[in-house]
């Protein structure tokens, strides 16, 4: 038996070499990690229990029977992040630089199996060089065989992707279906096609970073909704993350232990933030601060479409989710983007049973031909149809605009909010009033003797009628008109009296979310 379990260790220790300890000292030069390393930062201490570490490849064309390495590639397993079970692969860069072979496919389809199956996180490390090129359409039929498992674990596990190193082809379609996306800066990227192919189609010459790195997909596509300056960092925010969102779509709302009730107190300095002059920006982010538990703000797609906030927080200890307009950039207006990052971040809470809290104040949609043309009427849709499909409870504060469309997309009480405040700054009507009086009162403005003095007089008019919350709240559309400083204690109550909110779709195969 001795020789037998020695023979054994001889096999697992080769295993924990993945391509040797020279690829492993060039992945370090690199200022990467091993996907060994990795996996040792993000899980637990002693957690993980590894699956299918002495698989290997099958292939045998262009010599590859002669080269083999145990575990092929990629390193999967189970085990706990903060003491919660999840499901998790890191492709191995040291083994064919991490290429994507038959079986390291199903060595990924199998733990994703274990996943679903045990409703817990599934957390992919991407590091590779894409399909195994030795391999052909066998590899490519693998990465289909993941694409195809994504989709169905979509919406009943949390599926998160971290970008290590090169993802490019097809490859990133995993991660892209995943509900969120880490990068690293510098030392990952992302594209379906690369530097050189670009060069040879349209003449463009670019280099990878900025191609596909950390910042443009942060800042331009939106593709990752996080980065990090380097991967214990990236690693960090992914338990973040993971201290928020529950185990699967039946788990209830991750609660944490509250007990400080010294925070459960008025916030005077609410009364203060909402400046005299309505066209003056402020920032939403110092009012999320007050309203939430201390430092519990976790922000997503922080970098992307700034005119709206969108993130994870807690109230009394309870994860919310907040959508948020950010008049601090283009007024919080609502444009293309805005709408999408939203949309998606209001169906991921959807999905996983997470409340969701509206903070408003948007001037309404972004206008321009660079919008219409790029389809601002199908991408604000799915906004509503976000907002209006959601069954979580949702709250909505009008902290100021609260204009046209915007206002009934906004998570209004009209297509299924739970309860609707607003703050006495709220302004809520079709228009601002300057626009307003300048349309209803068109002639009589032209045909009175001081046209500037008359536009301004029934701009006032306009003004007094509608920009407050009044008209709306006698309407019912706004449940309560509350002082700043007590909002979050209304939330508080509010989110409680919601806890056991059950609502359900018509039944149905599923919508048609307008793509
Ligand atoms: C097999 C690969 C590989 C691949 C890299 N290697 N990519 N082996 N299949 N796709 C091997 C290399 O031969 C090398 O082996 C080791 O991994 C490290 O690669 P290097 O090139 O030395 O590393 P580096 O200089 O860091 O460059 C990394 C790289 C480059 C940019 C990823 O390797 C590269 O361009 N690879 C090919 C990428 C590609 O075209 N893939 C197919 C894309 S199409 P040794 O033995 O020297 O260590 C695709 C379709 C997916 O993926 C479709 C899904 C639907």
């Amino acid at each position: 038996m001795n020789k037998k379990i020695l023979e054994l260790r001889t096999k697992k220790d080769q295993a924990s070499l993945g391509g040797g300890t020279k690829r492993i000292a060039s992945q370090h030069q690199k200022k990467k990690l091993t996907a060994r390393e990795r996996i040792n930062l993000l899980l637990d201490p002693e957690s993980f229990e590894e699956i299918g570490q002495l698989v290997v490849h099958r292939s045998t064309d262009f010599g590859m029977d002669k080269e083999k390495y145990y575990g092929d590639g990629v390193i999967t397993g189970y085990g706990t992040i903060n003491g919660k079970s999840c499901y998790v692969y890191a492709q191995d860069f040291t083994v064919f630089g991490g290429s994507l072979s038959e079986t390291h496919a199903e060595k990924i389809c199998k733990i994703m199996d274990l996943a679903l199956k045990n409703g817990a996180p599934i957390i992919g490390l991407n590091d590779s060089g894409g399909a195994r090129i030795q391999e052909g359409v066998v590899s490519l039929g693998g990465y289909a065989d993941i694409f195809y498992r994504n989709v169905r674990a979509s919406g009943v596990i949390p599926q998160l992707s971290l970008i290590m190193g090169p993802c490019a082809g097809g490859a990133v379609y995993s991660p892209a279906i995943t509900d969120f996306i880490f990068m690293v800066e510098h030392t990952s990227y992302m594209f379906v096609t690369g530097p050189n192919v670009v060069k040879t189609v349209t003449h463009e010459d670019v280099s990878s970073e900025d191609l596909g790195g950390a910042h443009t997909h942060a800042q331009k596509s939106g593709v990752t909704h996080f980065t990090a300056a380097h991967e214990v960092e990236c690693i960090e925010q992914v338990k973040r993350l993971l201290s928020y969102i529950p185990q699967n779509c039946e788990s209830p709302v991750v609660s944490l232990p509250y007990t400080d009730t010294a925070q459960n107190e008025l916030r005077p300095v609410l009364d203060t933030l909402i400046p005299e002059n309505p066209n003056q920006p402020y920032d939403i982010k110092d009012i999320i601060e007050q309203l939430t538990d201390t430092d519990s703000f976790y922000e997503v797609h922080r970098q992307f479409a700034e005119n709206i906030v969108v993130g994870f927080a807690r109230l009394a200890g309870r994860s919310i989710g907040i959508v948020a307009n950010q008049p601090a950039v283009l007024a919080g207006v609502l444009d293309i983007h805005a709408s999408t990052k939203a949309a998606r971040f209001v169906r991921f809470c959807d999905c996983f049973n997470i409340p969701l809290l509206v903070l408003e104040d948007v001037p309404g949609f972004l206008p321009g031909t660079d919008q219409e043309w790029n389809a601002i009427i199908t991408n604000g849709a799915k906004l509503l149809y976000a907002f209006s499909e959601a069954t979580v409870p949702r709250i909505t504060v009008i902290t100021r605009k609260a204009y046209g469309g915007a206002y009934d997309v906004m998570n209004s009480k009209h297509i299924g909010a739970d309860m609707n405040y607003a703050w006495p700054s709220a302004e809520i009507a079709v228009m601002g009033a300057k626009g307003a009086a300048e349309i209803i009162f068109k002639t009589e403005i032209s045909k009175a003797e001081d046209p500037k003095a008359k536009w301004q007089e029934k701009e006032l008019e306009y003004q007094t009628l509608f920009a407050n919350p009044y008209r709306a709240a006698e309407r019912g559309f706004i449940d309560d008109v509350i002082e700043p400083s007590e909002t979050r204690l209304k939330l508080i109550k509010a989110f409680a009296m919601l806890e056991q909110k059950v609502d359900r779709l018509p039944s149905k195969k599923h919508g048609n979310i307008p793509l």
